[in-house]
């Protein structure tokens, strides 16, 4: 199992308490327009044009709303794959249009029925893919900090070992301008990403 120093696990814990801080500031309304900015940014990227399959999470409160992404992507025949916690991993199912099936998980995350079309990541598909990934904190070096159970960094581990990173595959992180910071602690596990997406600005 990967380890990490107790030093950096407690400069993760101080950052996550630092942006959570932050996040209370923004309200429904205001993450609502911060969220569709960020969607028009991303819709401007190369990612986006390139990506074929894209893979996005569902919203938890005060994250990125990523609707408008997922009927854009809906829309444009992508295929959209989402994501369902299974024991230590995550599992990506398709998208068929319907978000109303969506049922929430032990944490109240909203997640596919396992009755969808379970889609293997890391099979060879010759589809280039864009990873779309929640976090609590970024900074400009393109590293990610999560909620601390390490999901991406496991699942992005194993997608970059089956699809070349910035040529046939993309992560990309969303987050609200006032999740940006300074410098993100990470251990040796911690994957960097391609690029992050704010309401902002756009960062490669
Ligand atoms: N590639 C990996 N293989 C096995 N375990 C991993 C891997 N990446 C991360 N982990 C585990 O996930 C746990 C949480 O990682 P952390 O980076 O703190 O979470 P997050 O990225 O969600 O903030 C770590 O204790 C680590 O052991
Ligand atoms: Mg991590």
């Amino acid at each position: 199992m990967a380890e990490s120093s107790p030093d950096i696990v407690s400069r993760k814990k101080i950052v996550r308490a630092e942006v959570r801080a932050r996040l209370t500031s923004l309200d429904g309304p205001l993450i609502e327009r911060k969220s569709q900015s960020l969607a028009e940014l991303l819709f401007s990227t190369s990612w986006w044009s390139l990506g074929e399959w894209i893979f996005i999470y569902i919203p938890m409160g005060g994250e990125v709303d990523t609707r408008y992404i997922v009927s854009r992507a809906y829309r444009e025949k992508k295929q959209v794959a989402i994501p369902r916690m299974q024991g230590e991993d995550l599992a990506f199912y398709v998208y068929d249009g319907r978000t109303e099936n969506l049922l929430p998980n032990q944490f109240g995350i909203l997640e596919p029925d396992p009755t969808w079309k379970l889609i293997d990541p890391f099979a060879p598909t010759g589809r280039r893919l864009l990873i779309l990934t929640p976090g609590l904190a970024f900074d400009r070096q393109r590293r990610r900090l999560g909620r601390g159970k390490g999901f991406y960094d496991r699942f992005l581990h194993g997608l970059r070992g089956a699809h070349p990173p910035g040529s046939s595959s993309w992560a990309v992180g969303l987050c609200f301008a006032e999740q940006l910071v300074e410098s993100v602690p990470v251990s040796d596990y911690d994957e960097v990403l391609e690029g992050i997406v704010t309401d902002r600005e756009v960062i490669r």
